[in-house]
């Protein structure tokens, strides 16, 4: 039990009152049981307009301190990390928090030796082995600031990123095992770096043993630099003081409109929302095992594999590989091994393992299993149920969690066992968090039985604070939307109980398989190959995916092979952005539906991708009406 745990659907309420009457004062209890070496001067300042936001300002800090030195004395041989290999025959590694801190520390000394210092960018591009927690907590000790950049992304998606977030280190693997795959990462670096001169140091650890060229002056081992430690005398590594506005990490995410944003969260307040919603959210209990399927590219593994789980003395579960592989019950294999107490995962791997069957989940034991929880995207009943029957036994609840790269941590979900869950709905707001719901215009929508676009009146500790370098950017993208309101981009519901239920973007941006992907960066991506004039994409409902990308693109002229011709289209985006962005469908056209100010009209788009041709709507705004019938009827 954690001293702000809520137990009851009673203390929730009350609770969430307190948090909305008094929030300074409910956010400060909560604060005061963490590390602090010096204590905040004001709790909160804000300003939507601008914006400006500091929590716990003038407060001193080190996140590391409170996820790993605070809980040696009394947890010092629990389990923080347990690894389970892609492989299944590999060995398995167990590092307690006593282990975590040494390897912390050891390889914050190797970032010292190299040069790091407080507040430089260490861009860290790894595939799922403890040594990327690693390498997260160890900049986080001394200061730097880190911005993970997901495997799947290509080299020219990383040096776009090093570029923005001027990067002079790079932290990498020479490669990584998906599956049946061995992918090679350090080439796509090299290949990132052609662009990147201003790179100082690349550390690279050797995980598959992959070929890979070191270059002079810039390349060096990660274990040979441990080494150089070790022959130090495995010096201390006291953890830097931090402010507790001071940023802790930049993570790129997509918006609606050109390249992603770097998101900027800090030290303070973020760690102490990815705290409170772990354990409140999936009533996390000392001793538990819990297991978060996320890979730590995306705001789901910085704030439940590593911080939340870390800050509260957890052990959390690394999974290197993927759910199908060596086949489709490797997800409950792994439960039923570790015993696992608290799963969390997406609902676009619950579609895909539906889809085998349930003898594949039959073959283990999932008893361990209290509580299990999704994110990243609406989860359908259907998924929903079968999760519910198949995975929990209709005993585990379940937690729909609603949140953002932006937000930090859970905005909306029930607290497992203590708040009711509703097929689909995330339903209530975590204390603290006050959502509304707006029409067009920004008036809020009062009372229940309402849809609109979902916002935030309030700050949370865990927010946002600003898109790296580019302030304005931030304000534009979620505070100019609606007067005084965060604009987080979801439609939603709130039905005739109030619970919350999102229904998806309202924006340009869509969820691939829990991905988020911006059309417009697609666009881009498409209109780079030589041969295409314009294109648009647009979503489709997917079984699987939860969404797919359609692109409509024109072609200077008809693609002499147009099976070709969508492959060089496909391996152009992967090439630009990764392969997570290549459209599932491209459909070759003569013309873009636009108005007469040459805007693309994507709700006809949206229609024509989704099979409703007999339902395209009003057509009287476009330039030429004609050019819809040419689309659906497939004419070039
Ligand atoms: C969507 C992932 C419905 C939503 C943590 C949001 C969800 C976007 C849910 C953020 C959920 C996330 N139900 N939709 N439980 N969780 N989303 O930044 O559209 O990768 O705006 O953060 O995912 O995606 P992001």
């Amino acid at each position: 039990m954690y001293p702000y745990q809520i137990t009851s659907l009673a203390q929730y309420h009350e609770v969430y009152q307190k948090s909305i009457k008094d929030p300074e004062g409910f956010w400060a209890e909560i604060a005061a049981h963490f590390s602090w070496r010096k204590p905040w001067d004001k709790v909160l300042s804000w300003n939507f307009k601008t914006p400006e936001i500091k929590w716990f300002e003038g407060g001193k800090l080190n996140i590391t301190e409170n996820c790993l030195d605070r809980h040696i004395e009394k947890s010092g041989d629990t389990p923080a990390i347990i690894w389970e290999p892609n492989n299944p025959d590999s060995p398995t590694r167990t590092i307690t928090y006593r282990e975590l801190l040494f390897k912390v520390k050891q390889f914050a000394n190797v970032l010292k030796n190299n040069g790091v210092k407080k507040g430089d960018r260490v861009c860290i591009y790894m595939g799922m082995i403890p040594e990327l927690a690693i390498a997260l907590l160890a900049c986080a000790r001394i200061g730097a600031i880190h911005s993970v950049i997901f495997g799947g992304f290509s080299a020219r998606s990383i040096s776009d990123r090093l570029q923005d977030a001027n990067g002079e280190y790079v932290i990498t693997c020479d490669g990584s095992y998906r599956g049946n795959k061995e992918i090679a990462l350090k080439p796509i670096i090299d290949d990132a770096l052609v662009n990147c001169p201003f790179v100082k140091r690349v550390i690279v650890f050797s995980h598959t043993n992959t070929p890979v060229s070191m270059h002079k002056g810039r390349d060096v081992w990660w274990n040979e630099e441990i080494e150089k430690v070790e022959e130090q005398g495995n010096p201390d590594c006291p953890a830097e003081e931090m402010d507790a506005e001071d940023m802790l990490f930049i993570l790129y995410t997509s918006g609606s409109t050109g390249k992603p944003k770097g998101v900027v969260h800090t030290c303070g307040g973020y760690m102490i929302f990815a705290n409170y919603t772990f354990v409140n959210v999936f009533q996390y209990n000392p001793g538990d095992v819990y297991f978060c399927t996320a890979d730590i590219g995306w705001i789901t593994g910085h704030s439940y594999i590593v911080y939340g789980p870390l800050s509260a003395g957890a052990t959390s579960l690394m999974f290197e590989g993927i759910p199908t592989w060596p086949d489709a019950g490797r997800m409950w294999e792994i439960v039923d091994k570790y015993k696992v107490n608290i799963l969390y995962t997406a609902p676009t791997a619950l579609r895909s393992l539906m889809s085998y069957g349930v003898e594949v989940v039959e073959k283990y034991d999932l008893g361990s299993l209290k509580v299990l929880g999704t994110v990243g995207e609406p989860i359908n009943e259907e998924a929903w149920h079968w999760y519910n029957e198949n995975i929990g036994k209709k005993r585990c609840p379940i937690v729909d969690t609603w949140w953002q790269t932006e937000t930090g941590g859970m905005m909306i979900s029930n607290l497992a066992g203590v708040t009711p869950s509703k097929p689909s709905f995330a339903t209530l707001p975590i204390p603290g968090v006050q959502p509304v719901l707006v029409d067009e215009k920004g008036a809020e929508l009062e009372g229940n039985n309402v849809s609109g676009n979902l916002c935030m009146k309030f700050p949370w500790p865990g927010m946002l604070r600003t898109t790296y370098g580019d302030h304005e950017r931030c304000r534009l993208n979620y505070f100019s939307t609606y007067d005084n309101l965060y604009f987080t981009g979801d439609g939603c519901l709130r039905d005739e109980e109030g619970y919350y239920r999102i229904t998806g973007r309202v924006d340009d941006v869509l969820n691939v398989s829990g991905h988020r992907i911006g059309t417009a960066e697609v666009e881009n991506a498409i209109n780079m190959h030589t041969g295409v004039v314009e294109s648009a994409v647009v979503g489709f409902p997917h079984d699987i995916k939860g969404q797919a990308l359609y692109a409509f693109v024109i072609c200077s002229e008809h693609p002499r092979d147009e099976q070709l011709m969508r492959k060089d289209i496909a391996e152009t985006v992967s090439s630009v952005i990764g392969a997570i962005a290549r459209p599932d469908k491209i459909q070759f056209v003569s013309g873009l539906p636009k108005t007469r100010s040459g805007k693309i009209m994507r709700r006809i788009l949206r229609k024509i991708a989704e099979g409703e041709m007999a339902n395209i709507g009003d057509t009287t705004a476009l330039l030429d009406p004609a050019v819809v019938e040419d689309i659906k009827t497939g004419k070039l």
